[in-house]
C-alpha cells in the first residue's frame, strides 16, 4: 500500500514506518521536526512540513495516490497542554481536521489515529475498557477526544473508515537499536530512569509514595512501542478487510500494571550488569496523576487478533537501555 505517516519522525511514528517499510509498503513521512528527528526518519521518504500548511497537503496528496493515512503528529505533554491549550487545540485538532478534509476530498478512506488513555481522565474503575466514560482532565486528552468524535461523524457523513488507538504508557525501543525515545524535555519514567543510570541526569525522583497501591507508588500499564505498531498494522488490515467499518476505537496496554518502584527495581537489575547504579530521590505527588491506570485490551485482542509480545518489564527496559547507551 501507499501510506502517508504524519509524525513519522517521532517516537512511535518512526517505529511504525520501519515496520511498514519492512512489510513492503511505500511510505511518505510528513513531519515538521518540531518534536521529531530527521535521524529517526531513516525509513520512508521524508517530507519536512506542517499539517497547518494546506498548500503542502494539496501537493502531497496530488503527487501521491495514498491508500491510507496514519497520524502520529501531535503535541503530547499533559503539563504543557494545561499551560498552552491554544497550541494543543491548534495542532492536535485544527491540523488534524486539515488532514482529514484533504483525505475526504481525495477519497482516501483508511485512517489510523493515535489517541490516548488521557481521554478517560480520572479512572472510575480499572482495568479501563472501551465502555469507561471519557472525561479528560487536561487539554491534551480533550484534544484527542475531539478527534475521536470527529472521526465518528466523518464515518457517517463521508464514509471515512478509521481506527483510534488509545495508548496507555508507550515505552521500549526498536530491538535492533536503530530507533528509540528522545523527547526534549523528557518527562517519561523509563527514559528518565535510564538517563539516571547512564549519568545523563543525577537521579530519578519518585513522584509520591502515598498512593493507595501495594508499595505506595503509582501503577501504570507499560506497552512496548513494537506492540503498539503491531496493533496499527492489524488495525490497517481490519480497515481493508471491511470497507464499511466506520469509526472504531481500541485501548492498547498489556494489561499488567507495574508500579514506579517495580520499574525502578527492574531497571536497577538490568543496568547493574553494565556496572551502573540508579540514584533515587523522593518527591511530592505530580498534579493530575491517578494512582492506577491499567488497560483492558480485550477488544483489540478479540477483534484485531492483537497479542502484545512484551508483557513484562525486562525486554521493554533492555531495549530502552540499548537505545540510551547511544547517547
Ligand atoms: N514518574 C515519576 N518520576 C518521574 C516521572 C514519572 O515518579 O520523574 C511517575 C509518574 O508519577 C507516573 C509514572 O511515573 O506515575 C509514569 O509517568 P509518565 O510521565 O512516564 O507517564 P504518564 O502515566 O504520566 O503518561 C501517560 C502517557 C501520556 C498520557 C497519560 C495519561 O505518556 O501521554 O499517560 O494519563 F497522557
Amino acid at each position: 500500500m501507499n501510506i502517508l505517516v504524519a509524525g513519522g519522525a517521532g517516537y512511535v511514528g518512526s517505529h511504525m514506518v520501519k515496520q511498514l517499510v519492512r512489510s513492503g509498503h511505500y511510505v511518505v513521512v510528513l513531519d515538521n521536526l518540531s518534536t521529531g528527528y530527521r535521524e529517526l526518519a531513516r525509513y520512508g521518504r521524508l517530507v519536512v512540513g506542517d499539517l497547518g500548511d494546506i498548500a503542502l497537503l494539496d501537493s502531497l496528496f496530488q503527487e501521491n495516490s495514498f491508500d491510507a493515512v496514519m497520524h502520529f503528529a501531535a503535541n503530547s505533554l499533559v503539563g504543557e497542554s494545561v499551560t498552552h491549550p491554544s497550541m494543543y487545540y491548534r495542532n492536535n485538532v485544527v491540523n488534524t481536521l486539515n488532514l482529514l478534509d484533504k483525505m475526504v476530498s481525495c477519497n482516501v478512506r483508511y485512517f489510523i489515529f493515535s489517541s490516548t488513555a488521557a481521554t478517560f481522565g480520572e479512572p472510575e474503575y480499572t482495568p479501563i475498557d472501551e465502555s469507561h466514560p471519557q472525561k479528560p482532565i487536561n487539554p491534551y486528552g480533550a484534544s484527542k477526544l475531539v478527534i475521536e468524535q470527529v472521526l465518528r461523524d466523518y464515518a457517517v457523513a463521508y464514509g471515512l473508515n478509521s481506527v483510534s488507538l488509545r495508548y496507555f504508557n508507550a515505552c521500549g525501543a526498536d530491538p535492533e537499536g536503530e530507533l528509540g525515545e528522545c523527547h526534549d524535555p523528557e518527562t517519561h519514567l523509563i527514559p528518565l530512569i535510564l538517563q539516571a543510570a547512564s549519568g545523563r541526569r543525577e537521579n530519578i525522583t519518585v513522584f509520591g509514595r502515598d498512593y493507595p497501591t501495594e508499595d505506595g507508588t503509582c501503577v501504570r500499564d507499560y506497552i512496548h512501542v513494537e506492540d503498539l505498531c503491531e496493533a496499527h498494522a492489524l488495525a490497517l488490515k481490519s480497515l481493508t478487510k471491511n470497507q464499511a467499518l466506520g469509526a472504531r476505537a481500541y485501548n492498547l496496554g498489556n494489561g499488567n500494571g507495574f508500579s514506579v518502584q517495580q520499574v525502578i527495581d527492574a531497571a536497577q537489575s538490568i543496568v547493574a550488569k553494565d556496572g551502573k547504579k540508579i540514584s533515587v530521590v523522593e518527591g511530592d505527588r505530580r498534579v493530575g496523576d491517578p494512582a492506577v491506570l491499567v488497560a483492558d485490551s480485550s477488544l483489540a485482542k478479540n477483534i484485531l487478533d492483537w497479542q502484545p509480545s512484551y508483557t513484562d518489564l525486562v525486554s521493554i527496559i533492555e531495549h530502552a537501555w540499548k537505545w540510551e547507551q547511544r547517547f
